[in-house]
């Protein structure tokens, strides 16, 4: 086995690991800043459960339900299955996935197939490609290929990289690579995190570069740093730097407060519940993504797990939407959200008009 492929292993099993910890993203506690946003009640919403419209798009192609399974795996032999199940999952929930990182797969077509599956299980879904930001045009077209992707994912993730003893050291010519694949590749991009959010500054110099859709994938779940870590066998971790990130909800609130036209947002790290979906939402996104909680179910009970999880997900979401009065994703953004705690102090010094979110009232 390769040492690409042993990493691809490690990373499920430390995931797995992080997720069951006491403080980690599985147990209620996600540091993502949800328990700063509050929704407000509507008592006399004018809308039936079965009428809410969860239906969305991300850069133009439109998505069922606004919850996308996040990049995970692929590029070894030991997580096909994983991919299986999880693209049986979203075939029958119409729910959009993405692979993860498909270097292994350009570089070892034996593996190729770990990816590939996803397609076969799922020949009509919403299915996203997933490269680092150092990819080269040629290997974009051909991860999109390889999965016959609708888009593709560009990851940004320099605090794990560092923190890998074989990561890469060297972050210059990002930018532009990412502005040539977003020009000329067929299918839209979206430029996401990993964990540690995207910053407004960095949202800005994206969209400059034409980037039409970014995942702010914040700190508050799955932590890469603290994967990378255990990992390398560091005993004594750095807590700044094990712990280095936006929170979710401050990265979005502050990249959805610029207001950058045509730019859609998905928010991910962190979300684990339907009501945390509808908070999201509310600050601007138009869709979430969910990875580590899903490979959890998936890892302990199987497909049926992973699948009974996203259920309860879509249907508590549905409910959060019902109670705020929004009928619709785009009804979701006009709906008042009161930020308080932590993460309305970190907004209102980043810029972010709480008073106004607050003060919404048109759902
Ligand atoms: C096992 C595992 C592998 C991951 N691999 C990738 C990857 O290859 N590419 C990528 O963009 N993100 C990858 N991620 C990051 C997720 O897509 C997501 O940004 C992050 O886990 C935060 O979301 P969560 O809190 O819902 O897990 C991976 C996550 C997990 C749990």
């Amino acid at each position: 086995m390769t040492e690409r492929q042993q990493r691809k292993l490690d990373h499920v099993r430390l995931a797995v690991d992080w997720l069951g910890l006491p403080s980690g993203a599985a147990a209620g506690r996600s540091g993502a800043g949800w328990e700063d946003v509050h929704l407000v009640n509507h008592s006399l919403p004018e809308l039936s459960l079965e009428e809410i419209d969860l239906s969305t798009s991300i850069a133009g192609v439109s998505l069922g339900q606004p919850v996308v399974i996040n990049a995970m795996t692929g590029g070894a032999a030991g997580v096909t299955a994983i991919n299986r199940d999880l693209a049986e999952v979203a075939a029958d929930l119409g729910l959009a996935m993405a692979v993860g990182s498909q270097t292994a797969g350009l570089r070892d077509p034996g593996v190729a197939e770990s990816y590939r599956v996803v397609r076969k299980v799922n020949p009509k879904g919403i299915i996203l490609a997933n490269l680092g930001s150092d990819a080269t045009l040629e290997q974009a077209r051909a991860a999109v290929e390889m999965v016959e992707a609708d888009l593709l994912q560009l990851h940004l993730n320099a605090p794990q990289e560092l923190r890998m003893t074989e990561g890469d050291r060297d972050f210059r010519g990002r930018l532009e690579a990412i502005a040539r694949i977003v020009d000329e590749l067929p299918v839209p991009v979206v430029v996401k995190e990993c964990g540690f959010g995207v910053a407004r500054e960095a949202a800005v110099i994206l969209h400059e570069a034409g980037v039409r859709a970014i995942d702010v994938s914040g700190r508050g779940g799955t932590n890469f740093a603290w994967i990378e870590d255990r990992r390398a066998g560091v005993t004594e971790a750095d807590p700044g730097l094990e712990n280095w990130g936006i929170p979710t909800a401050c990265a979005l609130a502050e990249v959805a407060a610029v207001g950058l036209p045509g730019l859609d947002l998905i928010a991910s790290g962190g979300i684990r519940y339907g009501s945390e979906a509808a908070k999201a939402l509310a600050l601007g996104a138009r869709a979430v993504g969910v990875a580590g909680p899903v490979l959890l179910r998936q890892q302990r009970e199987g497909a049926e797990g992973a699948r009974a999880y996203l259920r309860q997900l879509l249907a508590d979401l549905r409910t959060a939407m019902l109670l705020t009065g929004a009928g619709s994703v785009a009804a979701m953004h006009r709906v008042p959200v009161v930020i308080t705690g932590f993460t309305g102090e970190w907004c209102r010094l980043r810029g972010v008009d709480l008073a106004a979110l607050a003060g919404r009232s048109e759902p």
